[in-house]
């Protein structure tokens, strides 16, 4: 796996499969085989069609001696529990929580191999490639307040790409973060309640960083960072900027009694839905223009159908 390393390292532009496998006398199986284990390693190595592989970064500082080093937070990302390969660290944070753990521990996975997305969806988690990260929070609101924490995570991952990039994501309401035109983020939030209680929130957040291409039937609706800039990011650099910037908002949401209010002119800058139309996809499917947000953090829309406007509150809108 390493002589095939060099090769990507000395050649300047892409080598073929073939070639690397010529020059090592192994098969074209076997070369693959090496390039995904070294993608496991954090190499990012991108592969295109009748061109083949070329080395683009090496990102292999990402663990958790190292998101833990520097780390600017008071409370969130202590502690770290990092894993080289899990299923989805949603699940696997939310076993942790239910062990006792306290609010701020973050769960972070080089590769998820069943990666959770919202309504029942897979994620795409490969190794190398993005941030996917859980972070537990165990506040004093009811259930149905829960929601709030969704879009103030948005916000944060919306701003935290900016000022760690340069470049200037939107959200697609509630929490989509999204690049022209394509998904660069998915936020995905789940918890555990009473009626009137909330043990614990759990809130995912995945980002596509280095990621060089995704499968086939995502490339047109999906991106990463790399994929629109043309530049590697660290991804250590940004999740620590993600979770200095939510643990903000945070504070502050529970300085403000959990009222999304405060935030709306920020989280209204940041959202590119506003004046777009959507497809509102709830208990009934319709089409409508999207006209605002309240203070409460809700879409209101006019439908299409009958002019009428209304207060959507969860559910999804596909633009
Ligand atoms: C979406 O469908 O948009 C939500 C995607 C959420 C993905 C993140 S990655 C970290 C966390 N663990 C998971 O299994 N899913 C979330």
């Amino acid at each position: 796996m390493y002589r095939i390393l060099e090769f990507l390292r000395q050649e300047k532009g892409f080598i073929s499969g073939e070639e690397i496998g010529k020059r090592l006398d192994i098969s074209r199986a076997a070369v693959w085989k090496g390039i995904k284990k070294l993608r496991e390693e954090g190499y990012v190595i991108e592969a295109v069609t009748n061109k083949g592989y070329r080395l683009i970064l090496h990102d292999t500082m990402y663990n958790e001696k190292e998101i833990a080093q520097g780390l600017a937070t008071k409370k969130l990302g202590y502690p770290v529990y990092f894993f080289k390969e899990t299923d989805t660290t949603n699940g696997r944070l939310r076993d942790i929580a239910a062990g006792g753990e306290t609010e701020g521990a973050i769960a972070v996975a080089e590769q998820m191999t069943a990666g959770r997305g919202r309504r029942g969806r897979p994620w795409e988690a490969p190794a190398g490639s993005g941030i996917w990260m859980s972070i537990l929070l165990r506040p004093n609101i009811f259930p149905s307040q829960a929601s709030v924490l969704t879009l103030l995570a948005g916000l944060a991952v919306c701003q935290s790409i900016e000022e760690e990039t340069g470049l200037t994501p939107s959200i697609k309401w509630p929490n989509d973060i999204m690049l022209n035109g394509k998904k660069l983020v998915g936020i995905l939030t789940e918890m555990e309640c009473e009626m009137q209680q909330t043990h614990f929130v759990i809130v995912g957040i995945g980002i596509n960083v280095n990621t060089t291409e995704f499968p086939e039937g995502l490339m047109d609706v999906a991106t990463s960072l790399y994929l629109e800039s043309g530049r590697t990011f660290s991804r250590k650099n940004i999740l620590q900027r993600v979770l200095l910037n939510f643990e903000k908002l945070y504070m502050e949401l529970l300085d403000s009694h959990c009222s999304f209010a405060p935030f709306l002119d920020r989280y209204k800058e940041k959202c590119s839905t506003i004046h777009q139309e959507v497809k509102v996809l709830g208990k009934e499917t319709f089409f409508a223009q999207a006209v605002d947000i309240t203070p409460e953090g809700e879409l209101v829309v006019i439908r299409k159908d009958n002019g009428k406007k209304e207060v959507v509150f969860s559910g999804e809108v596909s633009i």
